[in-house]
């Protein structure tokens, strides 16, 4: 009896092969389609190689426009009247450590961004923020700039627009350029009992945390973190969708409260059963054929007159 577990090494490889890997095939699926999606988001916008007028729509529009007044960051027309080249240069390599030095126009700029940190921008080179540079000089001439922000409506919402806001939250209605439904990884606190995906955060207080309507719109109109970038950017929110999910968030935020974490409390108490009935389906489905396993094994010794 002592000797039992060395025995083991005896099965024959086919039963071994029945019991580690048939067992456990049905992850595999999972893991390959999570691994691509984040292959996906990695090489989405290969930064090298992009004119830098769209690497700014996607990496800098979210926060600043030329002529269109200051989104979180400031507006960027003219820039270069108020600092020279060598310092902004050095500051977009490394915004937060520029904006921690000391630097009396760093903390200036900072102050009158309320505190908000610019993010050191993936992809950033010497020679991409000089392309950067110029393109600025060249935008910040014209009368209009291509990169003055979203001409968004300034009209109050209206219960229609949170409606339709909500519908596309939630996917009944679908993105005119094919983006993916909010839903699918976020959640406000209503969306139903088991509230909506866990890849990104809640988003029931997102109004106040993005600075209003302004902020938001112009962030939607061109999301710079890195999941949203991939999720949106061959599919782009229009103009009259991103009002709509304004008013949707206008209104969860003045319906106030904390953002609800219930949600991923359900999610992980139905994980727990759903961990438990798994355990209990997959031991009647293997039972047999741990037993059978045994059988063999016990035969065997009986065979070998053990
Ligand atoms: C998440 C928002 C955000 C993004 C994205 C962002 N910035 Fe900024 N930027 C800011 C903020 C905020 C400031 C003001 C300094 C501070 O508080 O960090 C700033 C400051 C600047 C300044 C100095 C402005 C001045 O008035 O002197 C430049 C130039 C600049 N950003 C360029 C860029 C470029 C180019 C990109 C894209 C590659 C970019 N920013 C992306 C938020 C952002
Ligand atoms: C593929 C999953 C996915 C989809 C689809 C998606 N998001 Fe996101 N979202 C994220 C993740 C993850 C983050 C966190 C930042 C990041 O990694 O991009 C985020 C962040 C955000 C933020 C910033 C939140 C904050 O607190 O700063 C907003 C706003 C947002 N998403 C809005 C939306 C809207 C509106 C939609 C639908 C039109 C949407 N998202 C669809 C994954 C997604």
């Amino acid at each position: 009896m002592l000797q039992d577990p060395p025995r083991l090494f005896f099965m024959p490889q086919n039963c071994l092969n029945k019991v580690y890997f048939n067992n456990y095939r049905w992850p595999r699926p999972h893991y390959a389609a999570g691994l691509m999606f984040l292959l996906a988001a990695a090489f989405a916008v290969p930064a090298s190689a992009q004119e830098p007028a769209q690497f700014f729509r996607q990496n800098c529009a979210s926060c600043h426009t030329v002529g269109g007044g200051r989104l979180s960051g400031p507006d960027l027309k003219d820039v270069e009247q108020r600092k020279d080249r060598a310092w902004l240069t050095r500051f977009l390599l490394d915004p937060p450590t520029v904006l921690q030095s000391g630097d009396a126009y760093a903390a200036q700029i900072l102050q009158e961004s309320r505190g908000v940190v610019m993010p050191k921008i993936a992809g950033m080179t010497e020679e991409r923020a000089n392309a950067l540079l110029d393109l600025l000089a060249a935008e910040s001439k014209l009368e209009k700039s291509q990169f003055v922000g979203l001409v968004l409506s300034d009209k109050p919402f209206t219960p229609k627009d949170i409606h339709h806001g909500r519908e596309l939250f939630l996917g009944k209605q679908r993105l005119t350029q094919g983006g993916a439904s909010c839903v699918s990884c976020h959640s406000v606190r209503d969306v139903g009992a088991l509230g909506g995906g866990r890849l990104g955060p809640d988003l029931s207080r997102v109004y106040e945390r993005l600075q209003g309507r302004k902020s938001l719109s112009a962030w939607l109109s061109a999301p710079a973190t890195p999941t949203m970038q991939a999720a949106f950017v061959g599919h782009p929110l229009e103009a009259d969708e991103i009002h709509a999910l304004a008013a949707f968030f206008e209104e969860s935020a003045q319906r106030g409260g904390e953002e609800d974490r219930s949600g991923s409390l359900a999610f992980f108490l139905l994980g727990l059963g759903g961990a438990g009935a798994l355990l209990v389906a997959m031991d009647s489905v293997w039972r047999g054929r741990f037993r059978s396993v045994r059988r063999v094994l016990v035969h065997g010794r009986l065979e070998r007159g053990e």
